[in-house]
């Protein structure tokens, strides 16, 4: 009699068979990995420069030990899934034995890694700009331009803070020169006196002797009292008028923080990228204050018992935010979008916001005005590079002027873009 089971495997098979597949698919990802080469392609180097900047070159650098080991050749030491299993998240790698990076680990002392979201084409990415850059050690034609441009807002700054203290300067000039005045007075007065005790002057000597600075007469002469009319009014004015345009503006204003975050240390002597903490600048219309949980992806394990430090481990445990102090605050009527002059424009925060990255305690650098913002719409060409939204007007634009585009050209001056 036909019994479909003689003819078909024992159920055995099928687990076996099962297990089979799940191995397989298990491994799958692995051999696509192995076959996964190092992108050579120059655009996925340059993403791969820009992932390394923002993410790892806080710890490391390719041909220097910083924080974590020098990064060169490592795509030769260890195999493509190797790295993207250890940069996504080292602590599991470590905690499955693997030899290579318990020793790395220890010899590290134990200092971990910071696990990171990234996909694995951005892991190969920044696999490929490390390839790049130890295969080619950078010329550093670089540096000097971009020192260029932040030397050039330095000089603005320090051109800026002579001009708040120039009146000070000017009145301080005054009181010396009174007081000079004053001690001659009271030599000539003096020495008038001794000479007349002494009693042995000729007529001619007498004569000059006898010749007073008449203080009142010139105080009530016409001349005197113009000009010092007119110097007092100038004041006034000039101070008035000051005021009424500084009415709201908070040009240089810098609150105490309530921790002693340090651009300079970060931003400047870490190197750490504008957007690992301001992770709107890009993408949205603000920037964002970083949260405690972005500084503990390094406070984690770097300056644990810094008092400072400390408080970023209080406002986590209590569950309160950092209370910073908001610096720049444009008024509810006006609009500002980040991401527009940011990705957009093309514009680099220092022309907005100074040399942050020399700050140790952050100030307003630019006025924030109504001004401000018109001033440079009318001098500012619109970034066209790699926007073909912008090719037409241009074109039109070109036929027409021999100039470049400006923001003002596109609407930048209408209010409506700017009040809501
Ligand atoms: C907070 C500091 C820190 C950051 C940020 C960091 N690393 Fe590391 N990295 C380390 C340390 C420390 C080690 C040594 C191993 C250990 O202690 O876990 C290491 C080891 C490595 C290794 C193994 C090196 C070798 O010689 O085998 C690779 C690869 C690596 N990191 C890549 C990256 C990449 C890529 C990034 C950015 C996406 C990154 N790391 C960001 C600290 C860091
Ligand atoms: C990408 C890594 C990284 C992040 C993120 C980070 N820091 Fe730091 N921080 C450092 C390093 C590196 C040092 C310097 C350690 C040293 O000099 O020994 C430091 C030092 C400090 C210090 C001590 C300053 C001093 O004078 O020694 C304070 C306070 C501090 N950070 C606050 C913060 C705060 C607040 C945040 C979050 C907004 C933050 N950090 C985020 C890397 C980081
Ligand atoms: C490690 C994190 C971190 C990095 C990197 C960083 N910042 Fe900040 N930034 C902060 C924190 C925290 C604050 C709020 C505390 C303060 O004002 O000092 C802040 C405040 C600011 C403010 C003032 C915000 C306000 O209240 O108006 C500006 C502007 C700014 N950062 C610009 C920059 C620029 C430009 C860079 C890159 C050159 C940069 N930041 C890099 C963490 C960071
Ligand atoms: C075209 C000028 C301009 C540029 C470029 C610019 N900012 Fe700003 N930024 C402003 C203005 C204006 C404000 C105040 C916005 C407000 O109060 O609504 C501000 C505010 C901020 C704040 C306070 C928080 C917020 O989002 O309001 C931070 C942080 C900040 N900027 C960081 C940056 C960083 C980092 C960059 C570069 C990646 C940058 N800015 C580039 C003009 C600029
Ligand atoms: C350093 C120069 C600079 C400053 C300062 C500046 N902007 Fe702009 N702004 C630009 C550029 C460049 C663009 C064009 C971006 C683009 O290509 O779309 C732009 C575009 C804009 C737009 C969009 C205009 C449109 O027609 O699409 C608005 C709105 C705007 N800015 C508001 C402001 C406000 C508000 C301020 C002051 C708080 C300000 N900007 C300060 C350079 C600047
Ligand atoms: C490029 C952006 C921009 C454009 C275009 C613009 N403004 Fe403004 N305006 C601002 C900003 C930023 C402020 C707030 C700064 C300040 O108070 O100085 C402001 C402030 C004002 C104020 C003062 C409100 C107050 O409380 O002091 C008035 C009124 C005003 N704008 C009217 C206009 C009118 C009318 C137009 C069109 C002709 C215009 N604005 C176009 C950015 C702009």
């Amino acid at each position: 009699m036909f019994k479909a089971a003689n003819y078909l495997p024992p159920k055995k098979f099928y687990g076996c068979l099962l297990t089979s597949i799940r191995i397989i698919v298990a491994l799958l990802p692995f051999s696509l990995h192995a076959q996964a080469t190092i992108p050579t392609a120059e655009p996925i180097i340059k993403e791969g420069k820009t992932l390394f900047e923002n993410n790892c070159t806080v710890c490391h650098a390719i041909h220097e030990e910083i924080v974590g080991p020098a990064l060169a050749g490592v795509y030769d030491r260890r195999p493509i899934p190797w790295l993207n299993a250890f940069i996504k998240n080292s602590q599991k790698v470590i905690q499955s034995g693997d030899t290579y990076a318990v020793q790395l680990y220890e010899k590290y002392n134990r200092m971990q890694m910071t696990s990171f979201d990234l996909s694995e084409d951005q892991v190969l990415a920044i696999l490929a700009y490390i390839k790049d850059a130890t295969e080619n050690v950078p010329e550093p034609t670089v540096a000097p331009s971009e020192k260029a441009v932040a030397g050039g807002g330095a000089a603005e700054v320090e051109r800026a803070i002579p001009d708040k203290y120039l009146l000070a300067i000017f009145i301080a000039l005054i009181i010396v020169l009174l007081l000079i005045l004053l001690a001659l007075i009271l030599i000539v007065t003096f020495l008038t006196k001794l000479i007349r005790q002494k009693g042995e002057l000729d007529e001619a000597d007498e004569e000059i002797v006898a010749q007073k600075i008449n203080l009142k007469k010139i105080i009530q002469s016409k001349a005197f009292k113009g000009i010092a009319v007119f110097i007092f009014t100038a004041i006034v004015l000039k101070a008035g008028i000051d005021g009424l345009y500084a009415v709201g503006v908070q040009q240089g204003y810098a609150p105490r923080q309530p921790i002693d975050f340090s651009h300079k240390l970060h931003a400047g002597e870490y190197q750490i990228a504008c957007e690992y903490c301001h992770t709107g600048v890009t993408k949205s219309k603000i920037a964002n204050i970083p949260s405690p949980n972005i500084c503990m992806n390094c406070h984690s394990v770097i300056e644990k018992a810094h008092p400072e430090v400390q408080k970023i481990y209080a406002a986590i445990e209590n569950n309160t935010p950092i209370e910073w102090v908001r610096v720049h605050n444009l008024p509810q009527l006006a609009y500002f979008n980040h991401a527009q002059h940011v990705k957009v424009g093309g514009i680099e925060c220092q022309t907005c916001h100074g040399p942050v990255e020399e700050m140790e305690v952050i100030y307003q650098y630019a006025p924030l005005t109504m001004g401000w913002c018109i001033d440079c719409h009318r001098k500012t060409a619109i970034n066209a590079k790699d926007n073909a939204y912008y090719d037409k007007l241009i074109q039109l634009h070109e036929s027409k002027h021999n100039d470049l585009l400006k923001v003002e050209a596109i609407g930048g001056l209408e209010c409506g873009k700017c009040h809501y």
